[in-house]
């Protein structure tokens, strides 16, 4: 059977983009695959949260993997902090990861403007870091959003680079997933760009009813197409292609007529889409609230994915130090 990781950075509340980029597709891997799915503390240190917000928020994401149907007897869930044989790997791995490269990712460079104060060394090593993630427990697939590609890249470049440099096919080259074979890129309803936690436009699993109403309401448009089969502009893309998440293939098609016969209205629209979120997210919301005060499961969860994902990760890292040459006499 073939193994699937994936992970998410506990840095605030899922929102739509974590959900449809990635909780989606671990939920139906859970089924067909030997699925480890974990949450990347150790990665958000990166930006430095303070110790109170980064414990909430491990055990937020943790409710929310558990209310949107992620299953502790099907996969084996854990926080990464809890297996240290990652941060040793990703010692061993970073040998063979060079400054140029490192420097040169998007996503540091990106950090590094947001963040200019802090641009710390775990921000460049990031990618290091990530690939121990996957490579630890020999993944062939990586359930990820579109915005992950380059850290996909950069993991195969590592696998092969130690397969190279030590002879031997010791790791697979693992690939970057989404049942709907391109990577998904959902974006915010401002205008144009991703959605994201750092963006300040996330649509989240715990927003309430009215909240979500207010979101989508103020959602950018344009003024309106003004002839016949227009392209769409961004903005109104971003409404349809959320839409095409959490909607049906006939509402989307209905205000895709509309809008090409010049008869749209973006009132309508924006009040579907928002009841359609709202029917999406209600009984997930419901869920993690209930699962959030159960501390005893919440425990018993990552007690059992710890020892198994501990047991996997440990084994590697005892291979990997004899291929490198660290074992006794
Ligand atoms: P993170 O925490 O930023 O996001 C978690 C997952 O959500 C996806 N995602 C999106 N997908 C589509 N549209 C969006 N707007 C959107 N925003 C987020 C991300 O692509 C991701 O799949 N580096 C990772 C965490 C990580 C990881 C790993 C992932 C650490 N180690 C090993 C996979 C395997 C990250 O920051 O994701």
């Amino acid at each position: 059977m073939q193994t699937v990781v994936s992970g998410i950075r506990p840095t605030g509340n899922l929102h739509l983009g974590n959900y449809f980029g990635a909780v989606k597709n671990f939920l139906r891997m859970q089924e067909e695959y030997n699925c480890y799915f974990f949450i990347a503390d150790y990665h958000s240190l990166t930006t430095h949260p303070t110790p109170s917000d980064l414990h909430v928020n491990v055990k937020q994401v943790l409710a929310e993997y558990l209310a949107c149907g992620l299953d502790p007897e099907k996969a084996t869930i854990y926080i990464q902090s809890d297996v240290p044989a990652i941060a040793e790997m990703s010692l061993l791995m970073s040998m063979n990861a060079y400054l140029g490269e490192l420097e040169r990712t998007t996503s540091f460079k990106d950090k590094a403007r947001k963040q200019p104060e802090n641009v710390n060394a775990g921000l460049l090593t990031y990618p290091v870091l990530m690939a121990c993630d996957i490579l630890i427990h020999h993944a062939d697939k990586v359930p990820v959003g579109k915005d992950q590609e380059q850290n996909l890249e950069m993991t195969r470049k590592f696998a092969g680079r130690f397969n190279h440099l030590y002879k031997q096919e010791y790791f697979k080259i693992p690939q970057s997933f989404n049942y709907g074979e391109a990577l998904v890129k959902i974006p915010g309803l401002d205008g144009s760009g991703k959605m994201g936690k750092s963006e300040g436009n996330g649509i989240y699993l715990v927003d309430d009813p009215k909240t979500l109403q207010k979101k989508v309401m103020k959602a950018v448009t344009d003024s309106g197409p003004t002839e016949p089969n227009a392209p769409l502009t961004e903005p109104i893309q971003n409404l349809f292609t959320l839409m095409e998440v959490v909607s049906t293939p006939d509402t989307l098609q209905f205000f895709k007529d509309k809008y090409a016969s010049c008869e749209i209205r973006y009132g309508d629209l924006k009040k579907q889409l928002a009841e359609d979120i709202i029917k999406f997210n209600t009984p997930i919301r419901e869920k993690i609230e209930d699962i959030k005060n159960n501390d005893v499961y919440l425990n018993k969860v990552v007690t059992m994915g710890r020892e198994k994902a501990q047991a996997n990760a440990e084994k590697t890292v005892k291979e990997i130090r004899e291929i490198i040459g660290i074992k006794r006499f």
